[in-house]
């Protein structure tokens, strides 16, 4: 074997003796780099005999491609085995339960609405969606409020710019108009919910121009007003987790249901705090009554044949009540501080046999 074979052996050797990248670098640098020994070897050809470089030089040249192939192939699989150990040390059990130490928070907000689907949801009820840009028929016209009713006046209604056939579409002041979109997409019989939010210029301790609404729709043949109060009467109880509320049903008017009620909740406000249940105070947190015939009409079901209830209950004031809010504006000013303390944990879900609120 001449000595340039048993140089390239050694070298193809320590090559493959390298345990790790430095170590793999640092024999490329002795072999391969300025100084190296194949480097000093090659640099012997100059001064050779033409006959002797025609022999030697393909011989050196067949050891530097050897060599660069042999470092190359040994770095790849340093590389390889380098990658398996990091991913077996970093590997992650995405089976475990979440950390606890996890920051964020659902606002109350969020919280109640789950809370209130449930509720509903285990008295049948599924849940309905609507715009919140609306149309004047949706809004008021379908719902007996024709043009010049005083109530729209009431509504303190956000409208948009006047498009060029004169239709004005406008921020939907209340969930009803989903009553209408749930006719007309579903019929009777009907029991639905429409969580959502609403808009009314408006603003002081109990009003924010942007507010929460849950609508509520049961139509069927025999629906009556002792469905209507018994469906309330429980979600309340369910709602604040207690066996009995202090509630009060008063005779109001809504032009798109007759009778009509306005349903308040007792609760005592004593500087900057709430209690629901105690005191003499009263909130009003919802709207309801029989469905006005012209409305059943409007969204195509024959009055003589079906009935029904509705009901339109504040969200943001459910959550005032229950969790001893005492500013609704604080609701949207988006202050970590408040979002940290009424917050709840992202993965308790409210559910009836789970429990709603922990
Ligand atoms: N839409 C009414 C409001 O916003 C509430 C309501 C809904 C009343 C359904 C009766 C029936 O005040």
């Amino acid at each position: 074997m001449s000595d340039l074979e048993a140089q390239t052996r050694e070298m193809l050797q320590a090559v493959s003796d390298a345990a790790d990248l430095a170590a793999l670098e640092a024999v490329r640098i002795a072999v391969l780099g300025k100084k190296g020994t194949l480097t000093e070897l090659m640099k012997g050809l100059g001064a050779m005999s033409v006959e002797e470089r025609k022999i030697k030089g393909p011989v050196l040249n067949g050891a530097r491609d050897q060599l660069t192939a042999a470092i190359a192939a040994r770095a790849q699989a340093l590389n390889a085995t380098a990658l398996n150990a990091r991913l077996a040390q970093e590997r992650i059990d995405v089976t475990l339960p979440a950390r606890p130490e996890m920051r964020g928070a659902i606002h109350p907000v969020s919280q109640v609405i789950d809370e209130v689907i449930a509720i509903f949801g285990d008295m049948g009820f599924s849940v309905a969606e609507g715009p919140d840009i609306e149309s004047d028929f949706y809004n008021f016209t379908a719902l007996n409020i024709p043009p010049e009713h005083p109530a729209r006046q009431m509504h303190d209604t956000f409208y948009f710019n006047e498009k060029p056939g004169g239709e004005r579409l406008l921020l939907r002041t209340h969930t009803s108009p989903v009553q209408i979109r749930s006719m007309e997409k579903s019929g009777p019989p009907l029991r639905i919910i429409a969580p959502g939010r609403t808009y009314r210029c408006d603003s002081d301790m109990t009003h924010t121009p942007m507010f929460h609404q849950v609508e509520g729709l049961v139509i069927d043949e025999t629906a009556h007003m002792g469905h209507l109060k018994g469906c309330l009467i429980e979600f309340c109880k369910a709602f604040f987790e207690v066996d009995n509320v202090r509630m009060r049903f008063r005779p109001s008017h809504f032009p798109f249901t007759e009778p009509s009620a306005e349903v308040d909740i007792g609760c005592r406000r004593r500087g900057g705090e709430l209690r629901i249940g105690e005191g003499e105070d009263w909130l009003e947190i919802l709207g309801c009554g029989m469905v006005h015939p012209k409305v059943l009409r409007h969204g195509g079901i024959d009055p003589d044949k079906y009935q029904g209830f509705a009901f339109g209950m504040g969200i943001d004031r459910l959550a005032m009540l229950k969790y001893g809010i005492p500013d609704l504006r604080d609701f949207f000013e988006a202050d970590l501080r408040w979002l940290r303390h009424y917050g709840f944990a992202p993965l308790d879900i409210p559910s009836l046999p789970g429990g709603l609120s922990r």
